[in-house]
């Protein structure tokens, strides 16, 4: 769906972006991170052709994104900037029709969309719908800010840290209904984060950025089992530490009446297993087992709660 071919970007001789490639399948959500300064929004900003290139290409779907007029382009792909970046003078409804409004969809067609945007994103449209930017709070602001990109139904979605203002409990919540939102769409996504945890949790597979080049581009597990270089070691271990503070209880502590889907785990295992094997398979919660029946479930956020989300 996005093939990047060899893209560099120079800021007065100094590489932002140098030399990345990297292909992102249809349907897939592709994590870039990497710490300040590394280029990574400035590799999501010459997708959409916010920043032009100063060498190679990319493509999206099979198409030079410079084929089409730069606005035209960005009316097709979906963008949540880092930040809220909402209009300030322009009610959320308003907001979220940016798009649809520059395409010309007719008034209820608007309308309709905007209200289910907003029930998807858990804000009652009647209560929101008229609201200004600053009568929101920051996280209700960066809902509006992805629900906006969203609102035309791109194939494309590119976001910039969109969770990284929200409060950990939140960010879980947003991260799941992104989750959500992306199953029911087949939504294309490229997300940019600072945080290894929230790269882990929502990529298909992860870029890792340093200095504007590209160190590793694979799949989670292969990224923690397999580190290119002792900087994404590092990177990784950061976000591991909080999984070793879940390796020394059993699962059994965390043990709740419910139900839940799929492979059980057993009460003996470690809480840091249970929270593995959420992750990797995208379960909010596992059936716990004793002596081979199931006793329960354990729920991935009862284990994001006690790991203590440090990041
Ligand atoms: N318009 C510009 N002019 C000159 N230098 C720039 C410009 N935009 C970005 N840079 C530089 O390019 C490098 C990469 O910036 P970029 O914004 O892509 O980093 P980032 O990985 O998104 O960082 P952060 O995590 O802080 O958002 C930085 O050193 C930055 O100072
Ligand atoms: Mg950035």
């Amino acid at each position: 769906m996005i093939e990047i071919n060899g893209i560099t970007k120079a800021y007065d001789g100094i590489r932002a972006v140098d030399d990345v490639s990297l292909t992102v399948e249809s349907g897939e959500i592709v994590t870039v991170v990497g710490t300040s300064g590394s280029g990574k929004t400035t590799l999501l900003r010459m997708i959409n052709r916010l920043v032009e290139p100063t060498a190679g290409a990319i493509l999206i779907d099979g198409r030079d994104n410079r084929d089409l007029p730069g606005h035209e382009l960005r009316r097709a792909i979906g963008y949540a900037i880092q930040g809220y970046g909402l209009f300030p003078h322009r009610t959320v409804a308003e907001n979220i029709a940016t798009v649809p409004k520059l395409l010309g969809w007719d008034r209820r067609r608007i309308d309709t969309r905007v209200d289910e945007l907003l029930s998807l994103f858990r804000l009652e449209p009647a209560q929101f719908r008229a609201r200004m930017p600053h009568e929101l709070s920051g996280g209700q602001q960066q809902r509006i800010g992805v629900a906006r990109a969203l609102a035309a139904e791109p194939a494309v979605l590119l976001m910039d840290e969109p969770f990284g203002a929200l409060d950990p409990i939140i960010r879980g919540k947003a991260q799941d209904d992104l989750i959500e939102i992306q199953r029911q769409f087949s939504t294309t996504i490229v997300l940019v984060t600072h945080g290894m945890e929230e790269a882990i949790r929502l990529g298909d597979r992860i870029a890792v950025m340093d200095k504007g080049r590209l160190l590793q581009f694979t799949t989670p597990a292969e990224i923690i089992a397999h580190p290119a270089s002792d900087f994404v070691a590092d990177l990784v271990g950061s976000a591991d530490r909080a999984f070793r503070l879940l390796s020394l209880s059993p699962v059994d502590d965390l043990a709740e009446p419910g139900d839940a889907q799929g492979e059980p785990i057993d009460a003996s295992a470690s809480l840091k297993d249970a929270l593995s094997e959420a992750l990797w398979s995208g379960r909010a919660a596992l059936p716990v087992a004793r002596h081979g029946a199931i006793v329960g479930r354990v729920t991935r956020e009862s284990l994001i709660a006690k790991a203590g989300r440090p990041q």
